[in-house]
């Protein structure tokens, strides 16, 4: 038997005819059957469920390190800006010949040429795989929570029963979004792997998936129009929209103010892959390997704390090192905001929720620690932590549209320790610039970069967090 869809169209006339109460003579017809068409539904990916998490325990890997060909440079050289950009006369008016009615001339992949929805070279196929890596990871994640806790804990945290069917829900777009990206990667996609998460309650898990969906989304926004392939490009941007969705309504089941940046960041490959690295266990064998680095963890010791009532007052609150989520252990219940009677102090599960005491602020002593490279991360432990840096002298707060940096102090270069403070930057109208879930990475230089570039940075950053400055 072929399936039906039915429509019920709800119409305006019936609508006006009850608020009027007028009667009905006869009933409009507005169920109609809608043949099924021939063409097929195109395939979604294979997948199943992961059912095994937890570190690795497997054999030593045979491979190790970044995939890598032949090295050109140690840095990409600056040069000027081009020439075409920098010539086009912005003033209104119109400066070439139009292709069609209504159309003006220029734009990439305008001339008519069929699009074809594949990557187009290196960048683009490592840039993809990592997104696919995240898509996976997330599927996963998003329907573990649901297996691994039970409803009366969600529901302590005002996650109710519709909200876990929206949980449910993000999960299963994720199937689509790793659909997507696989079909134009072609049959070496990475495939799924196991997984191991740092949290042991519905508040942690919250905000991983908070933190994780922040780092997925502003690891395509770093990469997004650099790609080659510019369809690659459009259907990776219609996937990645959903998961910036994703990431705000994860900040609203943790009672966070879903969206207080104006601009989201955009992050380097490396830092995305450095960041999820750690949480994935292992690999099926053949899986495609990254070229991306694995920079060491950076630990902010006073991590803000989101489910605390006052979030900046905290020492070691983090389950680990890089994403540098939050930990519940040992908070007393009178400390955690998510039950506080104060209305202007709760955090429980909402579409808005203000934070009167600030989770962090300009001028706030930040406190760090960061790891020696050298450590066996990621997919079968088979990646290793590097960096160039042999001194950090800067913190790079990476945040809405910009770059600031400011100086470490007190560097113990063999506890591998330092602080530093919250500069004090705005966007526009004094708009703070560092707020949300946002980046902290230890560099040697401060080497001025904006968002279209920001992975030059790379060869001199040291190690890298997540920083929870609203
Ligand atoms: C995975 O588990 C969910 C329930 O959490 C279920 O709805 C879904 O069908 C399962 N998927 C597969 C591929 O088995
Ligand atoms: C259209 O532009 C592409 C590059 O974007 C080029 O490869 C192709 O040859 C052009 N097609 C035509 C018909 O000019
Ligand atoms: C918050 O209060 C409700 C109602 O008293 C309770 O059921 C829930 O367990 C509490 N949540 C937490 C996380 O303690
Ligand atoms: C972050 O932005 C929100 C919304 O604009 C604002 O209320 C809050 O004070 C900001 N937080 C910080 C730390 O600046
Ligand atoms: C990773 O470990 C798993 C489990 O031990 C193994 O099945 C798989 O082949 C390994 N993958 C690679 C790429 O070595
Ligand atoms: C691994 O990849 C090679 C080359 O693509 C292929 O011939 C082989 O069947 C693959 N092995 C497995 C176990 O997938
Ligand atoms: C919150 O904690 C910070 C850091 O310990 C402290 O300076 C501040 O006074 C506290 N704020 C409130 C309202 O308790
Ligand atoms: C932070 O806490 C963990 C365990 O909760 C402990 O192992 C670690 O030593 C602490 N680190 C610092 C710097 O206090
Ligand atoms: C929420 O925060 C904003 C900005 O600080 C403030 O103007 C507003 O009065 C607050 N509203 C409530 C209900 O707390
Ligand atoms: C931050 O800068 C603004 C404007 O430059 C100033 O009004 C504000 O007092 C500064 N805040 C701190 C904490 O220094
Ligand atoms: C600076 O570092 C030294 C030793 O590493 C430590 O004893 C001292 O307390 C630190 N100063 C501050 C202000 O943290
Ligand atoms: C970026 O930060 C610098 C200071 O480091 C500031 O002068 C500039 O206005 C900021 N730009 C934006 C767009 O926020």
């Amino acid at each position: 038997m072929a399936p039906t869809a039915a429509f019920r169209v709800a119409g305006l006339l019936a609508l006006a005819s009850s608020v009027r109460a007028v009667p009905v003579v006869s009933e409009p017809t507005t169920t109609f059957t809608s043949e099924p068409t021939n063409l097929p539904s195109p395939y979604a990916i294979s997948h199943h469920n992961v059912t095994s998490h937890g570190p690795f325990t497997g054999p030593p890997a045979t491979t190790t390190g970044a995939l890598s060909t032949s090295v050109i440079a140690s840095s990409i050289a600056p040069a000027p800006p081009p020439p075409q950009i920098v010539a086009y006369p912005a003033d209104g008016k119109l400066h070439g010949d139009q292709p069609m009615p209504f159309t003006p001339s220029g734009g990439i992949g305008t001339n008519g040429s069929t699009p074809i929805y594949k990557v187009a070279s290196d960048f683009d196929y490592q840039s993809l795989a990592l997104a696919l890596y995240h898509e996976w990871i997330e599927l996963d994640l998003f329907h573990w929570g649901l297996a691994t806790f039970s409803d009366e804990e969600f529901d302590a945290y005002g996650i109710n029963a519709e909200d876990r069917f929206l949980l449910q829900h993000m999960a299963d777009q994720e199937i689509g979004h790793a659909s997507v990206l696989a079909n134009m990667l072609g049959p070496q996609a990475p495939k799924q792997c196991t997984y191991n998460y740092p949290v042991s309650n519905v508040r942690e898990y919250i905000d991983f998936n908070q933190k994780l969906t922040r780092w997925a989304e502003a690891g395509v926004y770093g990469f997004l129009p650099h790609l080659n392939s510019g369809p690659a490009a459009q259907m990776l941007l219609q996937s990645i929209t959903v998961e910036a969705r994703q990431q705000l309504i994860f900040r609203q089941f943790g009672g966070q103010f879903p969206m207080p940046e104006w601009h989201t960041p955009g992050i380097p490959q490396s830092w995305a892959w450095t960041l999820i690295a750690p949480y994935i266990s292992s690999c099926p064998y053949n899986q495609t390997r990254m070229v991306w680095q694995n920079f060491p963890a950076l630990y902010i010791l006073n991590q803000p704390n989101p489910a605390r009532i006052n979030g900046s007052n905290v020492w070691n609150e983090t389950t680990g090192g890089w994403a540098n989520t939050l930990s519940t252990k040992g908070i007393p219940a009178k400390d955690l905001c998510v039950n506080a009677t104060d209305k202007t102090l709760d955090c429980s599960a909402a579409i808005s929720q203000n934070r009167s005491i600030p989770l962090s602020y300009p001028g706030r002593q930040v406190f760090l620690k960061w790891d020696a490279p050298g450590q066996l991360v990621g997919p079968n432990n088979s990646y290793v932590t590097t960096t160039n840096v042999a001194q950090p002298k800067f913190a790079a707060w990476l945040s809405q549209l910009n770059v600031t940096y400011s100086p470490l102090l007190n560097v113990s270069l063999e506890d591998r320790t330092a602080y530093t403070f919250q500069p004090n930057v705005s966007t526009w109208l004094g708009d703070p610039a560092i707020n949300g879930t946002m980046f902290i990475a230890l560099t040697d230089v401060d080497l001025p970069v904006t968002p279209y570039n920001v992975s030059m940075i790379n060869p001199h950053v040291a190690a890298l967090a997540v920083y929870q400055a609203g």
